[in-house]
């Protein structure tokens, strides 16, 4: 793969400036070390600490960390708070007049909103939800645009201790359907349609879609925020306009306090089955991971700071990085409803213009595309705001990630490359950008008390150079607590038996060089990395076999220079193998087929067809040799065991 190659190759390295340094949260080694080897002699200690400090307690844990039902721990489980209490009433005081959210709409209208607006709206909303019966420990699930409104919600939810469950407004309503039922939502709130690039796409619709597919008698009320003027049909008994919810609502709202291991959300993620996985994170331990990982990694300097992640809140990053971390801190933060390309590939740059952001947080696929669409624009622009850079979600290639430090940081502000997962809450492998020095392409060094460490199938580390499992061998407080509905899944796909059982497995393989950086070589599973949005290919196969057409399907990714992985369907007819121009009409088909079962990002690439699959004796696909074709690779591997060798001519030939 050339983007491994020039990783391995790469021996650039950007130590902080020290005008960076001296103005740090942590600075220098010496900061860096000093917290690593706190963590190392006391980590229970290590970890109170940072949870007092960082978080205000309604009641004082006296417990920090238990372990005696692993791998389902607990953390400062005899303490009380309230995660919105921490987000909101706790600035008020010194703070009720400062901007909480900037949220630029996709036509570039602008909307402030204060500390002390935003606590206003979260405690009518919580009100609205409490009025249509939802308690404490009830699931809501958010189907939104990127909005005020979203942050509201999921606020609201966390105020009155609802779980709630975030699905990405990408996602199709048969995907939709599937998360309502396994988290068993007692409400959904949703709007009548989001606007993103001058176009919009109805939500609303979908919800109804997903809730007529039946088994969401759970569902009592639709709560519908009015944004983008699609019609839908309306059910009076359940259906409710966001506004007339609200209206009347008193604008305080007593905070439920839940004790630090109440499950705050739960999110939906893919793993490697066709069936996603409901991520389920706790109160106490994920607020402290956002709002460390906010000090440490972003060096947040609330009075000072506009910060601005740009993922949508149905992703993790969106959870921890727009809907909690910034406001935990008493940040102003921006929210964009929009696309980076519309009206034109320079929207970005205006907005850190505009806004005068400090600190800039994307993925790799969005740096790329913007390279390709104008990498000289960034210059048109006045980023001199800017003081810090952040990406996320997939391996950055050395070469993007230059153009990133020179061309948008303008050698000025340091790049921090943040490794981490849906599962892990928050940052775990990240450079301190004032202490520790970057490598264009690694993830550097594990965040204070992270025990991050690289293993061979046995759970023993392997030597610096060489490559493994990456795992982290203790618990830590912002890591997931279980599946929902699934424990057992839990246990066998986090904590293997053949690791020992206790030592948290990432599903990514990884390479520390001579100096331990951490150098992330991609997914040991069958999860595809797509532009940042994790995807199953099992997932996508049983949405193709579900096509009356489809017999068989094997999807597999292959590297793609913008989005880092594409994705690659074989797929075997009910009847004859296609060709020509009824291949290409099966072709549009299945894609968009796809995209209604699972959602767009979900389409496949590529669709190629064969009269059947490369199987081993025994009946296993082989997928390696898939991966291979799909590359356009030489077949070098010994094909000796397959079935049917013949079936690779025919696979190689791809639907144009
Ligand atoms: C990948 C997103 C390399 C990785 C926060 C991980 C990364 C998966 C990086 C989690 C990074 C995330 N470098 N790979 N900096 N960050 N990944 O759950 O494969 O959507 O396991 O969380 O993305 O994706 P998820």
């Amino acid at each position: 793969m050339a983007n491994i190659e020039s990783i391995l190759q790469e021996t650039r390295i950007f130590p902080p400036s020290a005008a960076f340094q001296a103005q740090a949260n942590v600075s220098g080694m010496d900061g860096y070390q000093a917290l690593t080897a706190r963590a190392a002699a006391d980590y229970e200690g290590f970890w109170a600490d940072m949870a007092r400090a960082s978080i205000t307690w309604k009641k004082d844990f006296s417990k920090t960390l238990d372990e005696s039902n692993a791998p389902f721990y607990k953390w400062f489980y005899d303490g009380e708070l309230n995660v919105s209490y921490n987000c909101l009433d706790r600035h008020l005081p010194d703070k009720a007049g400062k901007t909480a959210l900037v949220f630029e709409a996709d036509d570039g209208a602008v909307t402030r909103v204060t500390y002390q607006a935003l606590y206003n709206q979260v405690c009518a909303f919580a009100n609205g939800l409490k009025s249509r019966g939802v308690q404490k420990g009830d699931r809501v699930i958010i189907y939104m645009p990127m909005s005020v409104e979203a942050v509201v919600a999921m606020q609201a939810c966390a105020r009155i201790g609802a779980i709630h469950s975030v699905v990405f407004g990408g996602f199709s309503a048969k995907s939709l359907h599937e998360r309502i039922r396994d988290a068993g939502a007692k409400l959904v709130v949703t709007a009548d349609g989001s606007i993103r690039g001058g176009k919009t796409v109805p939500l609303k619709s979908a919800v109804d879609a997903a809730i007529a597919l039946g088994g969401c008698e759970c569902v009592e009320a639709v709560v519908v925020y009015r944004r983008s003027g699609d019609a839908s049909a309306w059910n009076a008994a359940r259906d409710i306009w966001w506004h007339d919810l609200v209206n009347g609502m008193a604008q305080t709202c007593e905070p439920e306090w839940v004790d630090a291991e109440h499950p705050l959300f739960i999110l939906y993620t893919s793993g490697s089955t066709g069936h996603p996985k409901g991520v389920q994170h706790s109160s106490g331990g994920y607020l402290l991971g956002a709002i460390l990982s906010m000090q440490w990694v972003f060096d947040a300097k609330p009075d000072t700071d506009v910060f601005w992640c740009t993922a949508d809140v149905g992703w993790i990053t969106g959870h921890s990085y727009v809907a909690y971390g910034p406001l935990a801190l008493g940040m102003t933060e921006v929210i964009f409803e929009g696309v980076p390309t519309y009206p034109d590939a320079g929207r970005f740059w205006k907005i850190i213009q505009n806004h005068q952001v400090t600190t800039f947080y994307t993925a790799p696929t969005a740096i790329r595309s913007l390279i390709k669409l104008g990498a000289d624009l960034p210059k048109n622009y006045d980023l001199s705001s800017l003081r810090l850079l952040g990406t996320v979600g997939e391996p950055i290639n050395p070469e993007a990630w230059m153009w990133y430090y020179e061309t948008v940081g303008q050698n000025r502000c340091p790049v921090t490359d943040t490794w981490w997962q849906t599962e892990t809450g928050a940052h775990m492998i990240a450079p301190l950008p004032g202490a520790v020095a970057a490598k264009p392409g690694s993830c550097t060094l594990p965040l204070p008390g992270i025990m991050a460490d690289v293993v061979d199938e046995h759970g023993g580390s392997v030597p610096l150079g060489q490559g493994g499992y990456l795992v982290i061998r203790r618990p830590f407080p912002s890591q997931l607590r279980s599946l929902w509905n699934d424990p057992e899944r839990y246990k066998k796909a986090y904590f293997p038996e053949e690791l020992g059982g206790k030592i948290y497995l990432a599903g990514d393989s990884a390479h520390r060089d001579a100096d331990g950086y951490y150098w992330i070589m991609g997914r040991i599973d069958d999860v595809l990395n797509v532009s940042g949005h994790r995807l199953g290919t099992m997932e996508i196969e049983s949405a193709l076999v579900a096509n009356p057409l489809v017999a068989e399907a094997a999807v597999v990714g292959k590297p793609h220079d913008i989005k880092g992985e594409a994705i690659v369907a074989f797929v075997v007819l009910k009847g004859v193998r296609a060709s020509g121009d009824e291949a290409k009409k099966i072709v549009a088909e299945l894609r968009d087929w796809v995209g209604k079962e699972i959602g767009p990002i979900a389409k496949p690439d590529e669709i190629r067809f064969g009269d059947n699959l490369p199987k081993t004796r025994s009946g296993k696909i082989m997928r390696r040799l898939l991966r291979a074709i799909a590359k356009g690779e030489e077949i070098t591997q010994d094909v000796s065991t397959l079935e049917n060798p013949a079936i690779l001519e025919q696979l190689k030939e791809a639907v144009r």
